[in-house]
């Protein structure tokens, strides 16, 4: 991969394991250029993030930041601070409902996961948005994930739909927001990955046999392309692309049946 992120510094929200989504977009991100300093979400996860984060030098920062707590974001921006002047890119790649808002009816949500769901997977990216933007004074790039579920109705995603329209709409109305100031936010709208946030989600391993049939490409994504879609993303090869949902799924998304 040429090095088009040469010299640029990234903040990467979402890394749990080597399965994740955020694991794979940063690693495009590093393999582009980009020094990166990750969040965890609580002690739980350090272990785990501090060795993935270290495959790319021992000196490669991370802190734990629990999204749903103003305090922790402020403390890790600060922590963002003490190790660099300035950032360019954001991956937000963080979502979380309870578990049983995931199966059974979404008639059945409760006000509780409902305001959970929409806390976590759609007001983080505007909170962690704007603790960054100070840092971003020359332009930068913000990406988020989202899933098709925000648009169609997918059995099970339930609230998570729900909470994804919540995050696109975000995406656009940050894009208006921080436009003039030439920071770019941008969804990237992904298929089924096996990951440890996707196993919450009940019947997904129907959901990827589901894609292999049904989807033009006929397979699932890897995570190698949500990177290099990551990658587009936070280059000047989407200089001009802002407040977009782009997909990532093997192209299922374009059929009616
Ligand atoms: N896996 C899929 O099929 C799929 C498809 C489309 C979109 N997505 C989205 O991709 C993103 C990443 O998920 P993933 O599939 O890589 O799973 P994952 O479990 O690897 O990542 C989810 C991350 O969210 C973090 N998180 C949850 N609650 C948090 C909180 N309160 N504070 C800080 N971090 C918190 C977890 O620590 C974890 O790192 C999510 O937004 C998810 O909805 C996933």
């Amino acid at each position: 991969m040429s090095r088009v992120l040469e010299g640029k510094v990234g903040v990467v929200f979402g890394v749990a394991n080597k399965r994740s989504i955020a694991w794979g977009i940063a690693q495009a991100w590093a393999q582009a250029g980009a020094k990166l300093i990750f969040n965890y979400q609580g002690e739980r996860l350090k272990e785990n993030v501090e060795e993935l984060a270290a495959t790319f030098g021992s000196d490669t920062p991370a802190a734990p930041c629990d999204v749903s707590r103003d305090e922790d974001i402020v403390r890790f921006m600060d922590f963002v601070k003490s190790k660099t002047p300035r950032v360019d890119l954001l991956l937000h790649s963080v979502a979380f409902a309870p578990k049983e808002a995931l199966e059974g009816n979404f008639l059945d949500t409760s006000r509780e996961a409902f305001r959970v769901a929409h806390d976590i997977s759609a007001y983080s990216l505007v909170a962690v948005t704007r603790a960054a933007a100070p840092l971003m004074a020359g332009g930068g790039s913000v990406v988020t994930m989202s899933y098709y579920g925000a648009e169609k109705v997918v059995p099970h995603y339930n609230v998570m739909g729900v909470a994804k329209a919540a995050l696109e709409a975000s995406v656009r109305y940050l894009a208006y927001d921080l436009g003039p100031r030439k920071v770019r936010v941008n969804a990237i709208s992904a298929g089924p990955v096996n990951t440890l946030a996707a196993r919450g989600i009940s019947g997904f391993s129907a959901m990827l046999s589901h894609y292999e049939q049904h989807a033009p490409l006929k397979r699932n994504i890897t995570l190698e392309e949500l990177g290099a879609m990551g990658v587009f993303l936070a280059s000047d090869g989407g200089a001009g692309v802002t407040g977009q949902t782009l997909y990532v799924d093997s192209g299922y998304s374009v059929m009616g049946m």
